[in-house]
């Protein structure tokens, strides 16, 4: 079974994106066991539960503490040896797809959810081994980002979806987007589903989907398409 524990200074903001679907799922099935942990409870001042402090230097915002984060990932690297220990930043690396298949074959992760004004840098050089952007915009915290990171992995361990080929025929995995989909009625206010899909063709239905497939890719992301 996958084990991800994720460090967070907001552990409410996880429960439902971790708690629905195919998470859901594939915690019932035994296939992932996903922690959360408050990053407050490592805190060295357990009055306040305070985990940030003044950046050296005196620039603006706050800076989330060494003690506390090196105290959380610890005590669960005392439990579990951790193919990573991943960092989730606006400043890094862009997460794709062969990123999110490389991760679903890990044993152990641990996600350290980023906030304010970022971690002592000191954590990223010590002690953390990747840095995930989920893109090129800043969001409040990391939690969306660890939330978007363990779907997109969770769904690749073999039995989480139920239809196998599913996850093998999403956009990206072969860096093609994936041919438009239809369902009934073949005909609603005039709007017709392409009658090849009507057919029964199957040869010819998938020779279809694939041009599809090529021409989408090539206008909407001319950037993943290769010849
Ligand atoms: N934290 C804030 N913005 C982020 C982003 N774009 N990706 C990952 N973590 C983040």
């Amino acid at each position: 079974m996958m084990h991800i524990d994720i460090i967070t200074v907001l552990p409410e903001l996880l429960d439902s994106p971790l708690n629905h679907s195919i998470l859901k799922r594939a915690k019932e099935k035994g296939l992932v066991e996903i922690n959360v942990h408050d990053l407050r409870d490592y805190s060295l001042d357990q009055r306040h539960r305070r985990v940030d402090d003044y950046p050296y230097g005196g620039a603006a915002g706050m800076v989330m503490q060494i003690e506390p984060i090196d105290r959380a990932i610890s005590a669960l690297k005392e439990k579990r040896n951790y193919d990573e220990v991943i960092y989730t930043s606006p400043d890094g690396e862009m997460f794709n797809q062969p990123m999110a298949n490389s991760l679903s074959m890990a044993q152990n992760l641990i996600i350290l959810c980023g906030h304010y004004k970022g971690i002592d840098y000191r954590i990223r050089e010590h002690l953390i081994t990747k840095e995930i952007s989920i893109g090129d915009y800043v969001l409040t915290g990391g939690e969306l980002a660890a939330a978007v990171i363990c779907d997109s992995v969770v769904r690749l361990i073999p039995g989480a979806i139920g239809d196998e080929q599913s996850a093998l025929s999403d956009s990206f995995q072969d860096n093609l987007l994936a041919p438009p989909v239809y369902t009934r009625p073949a005909e609603y206010k005039g709007w017709r589903v392409p009658d090849i899909l009507l057919s029964g063709h199957q040869r010819k239905i998938e020779e279809w989907q694939h041009e599809q497939s090529v021409e989408r890719t090539k206008r909407l992301r001319p950037d993943l398409y290769k010849d």
